[in-house]
């Protein structure tokens, strides 16, 4: 099947955030990947496309996953008893250091890439570990799932256990500049490096300076954690006393938006100043619910971020986030910020299903460019689910089949056809 074609089906998408827009047997065209619109009939001048009858299936937009961390889906599920600090030193870090050993890491990231290609998710924004060879293997994987994403080589060279600390600063800024231009030499379709510090805790200034620098020489994206949980906060402060907030570190090394595209996971406990220049910097924030449940970090007040014009996409954040689905990240995201409004007593309203939909596929896509939604124009990444997997006795208009489906996880299960940027990267012949 080529890049260009036609969809039939029911199709759901949220062009405006909060607004739900669902169109019965239509037809949604793709032309050399990207999308043409919706339509009621076919229109005349894409008449000769393939026209791919889904019945009566859904049709949804690709979602993206803002940020996880593949070396962690090894014990996803486990270790959830712990805090953040105490987390990554007794679950996370240890899992990471094998990383050294590439053979485990082409086992562990072919599984890993091989669940992204099941889920609902056609683009993510992904962390590796400090290993150069073994951040290149995961590229490859995901290269090879058919998702478009960015991979981090993760930076550290401080307050880390001895495996997980680069010898220096400057030896941790050649050993990215050495990941960078080995994967731009691959020449990936849709693979592209990220420059990654993990957080401030485990990066020092020198480190942080010459990813700046980094930054601008290649001028990529960044990705990083920001005021995520009240102990890493607190270090924070220690480390960097001369910032106004946490926030500000990353900003005074260039790596807060202004010059390049920026996503921050959690953004937590960020307070007003940190909000502002958040804005003022145009960073992404990948809000991540079942991480901040997990390592009792709090409720991110994502009412207020959407209420001041952030930019909010959603992240599973395997494996401090213990589902790999985005279909639970979607519901996720509006339980806690029931929780919120009922126990913070804000009047910070809850998300609705239409608004978190919105922040899983066009919020979070929007760091990208143009996708996760069947505008004209966009990139086209889709997912055709059959959500009668799971039989229900009642009939169901497709707005309630669609809440159903994503309230029920029938993600992996359900999706039949998965498209990124118009190429069919998933099919499942099984019904
Ligand atoms: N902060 C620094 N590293 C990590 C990590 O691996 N997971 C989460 N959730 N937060 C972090
Ligand atoms: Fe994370």
């Amino acid at each position: 099947m080529d890049k260009s074609f036609i969809l039939k089906g029911n199709i759901c998408h949220t062009p405006v955030p909060g607004q739900l827009v669902i169109r019965e047997n239509a037809f949604v065209v793709c032309e050399d990947g990207i999308c043409r619109g919706v339509f009621d009939e076919v229109p005349e001048r894409y008449a000769g496309l393939q026209v791919v009858d889904c019945g009566d299936r859904l049709i949804l937009p690709g979602m993206t996953d803002l940020h996880l961390h593949a070396p962690q889906y090894a014990f996803c599920g486990t270790g959830m008893d712990d805090e953040l600090l105490l987390w990554l030193e007794r679950t996370a870090f240890p899992e990471e250091m094998r990383y050294a050993d590439e053979a485990y890491a082409a086992r562990a990231y072919g599984v890993f890439a091989d669940r992204m290609k099941r889920g609902a998710a056609t683009r993510a924004v992904i962390f590796a570990t400090i290993h150069t060879k073994s951040s290149l293997i995961l590229m490859d994987c995901m290269e090879k799932s058919g998702l478009v994403s960015y991979v981090g080589k993760v930076s550290m060279d401080r307050e880390s256990p001895p495996e997980l600390t680069e010898e220096s600063a400057a030896s941790a800024a050649a050993a990215e500049r050495e990941f960078i231009r080995e994967s731009l030499d691959r020449g990936y379709e849709r693979t592209m490096p990220v420059i990654t510090p993990r957080f401030v805790p485990s990066c020092s200034d020198a480190l942080m300076e010459e990813l700046g620098k980094i930054r601008e020489e290649f001028d990529l994206p960044v990705q990083s954690h920001l005021s995520e949980n009240p102990g890493e906060i607190d270090l924070v402060a220690e480390l960097a006393p001369w910032s106004a907030f946490y926030g500000d570190v990353y900003d005074r090394f260039g790596l807060f938006g202004r010059q390049g595209r920026t996503v921050m996971a959690h953004c937590v406990h960020t307070g007003e100043k940190e909000a502002e220049r958040i804005k003022e910097c145009g960073v992404w924030i990948a809000h991540c619910p079942s991480s901040n449940m997990n390592l009792s970090s709090g409720i991110a007040p994502v009412r207020r971020y959407l209420d001041q014009g952030l930019r909010v996409g959603l992240g599973t954040d395997i494996g401090a986030g213990s589902s790999p689905s985005m279909f639970r990240a979607v519901t996720d995201a509006i339980q806690v910020s029931k929780l919120r409004w009922r126990l913070s007593g804000s009047g910070e309203r809850p998300l609705t299903f239409a608004e978190s939909f919105y922040l899983a596929t066009k919020g979070g896509g929007s760091f990208f460019g143009k996708t996760g939604s069947f505008e004209e124009g966009c990139e086209f990444d889709a997912l055709v689910l059959d959500d009668a997997v799971e039989p229900c006795a009642r009939r169901l208009s497709v707005r309630e089949r669609l809440e159903r489906a994503v309230y029920l996880g029938l993600d992996e299960r359900g999706i039949v056809m998965k498209f990124a940027r118009g190429g069919l990267i998933l099919e499942k012949k099984n019904r």
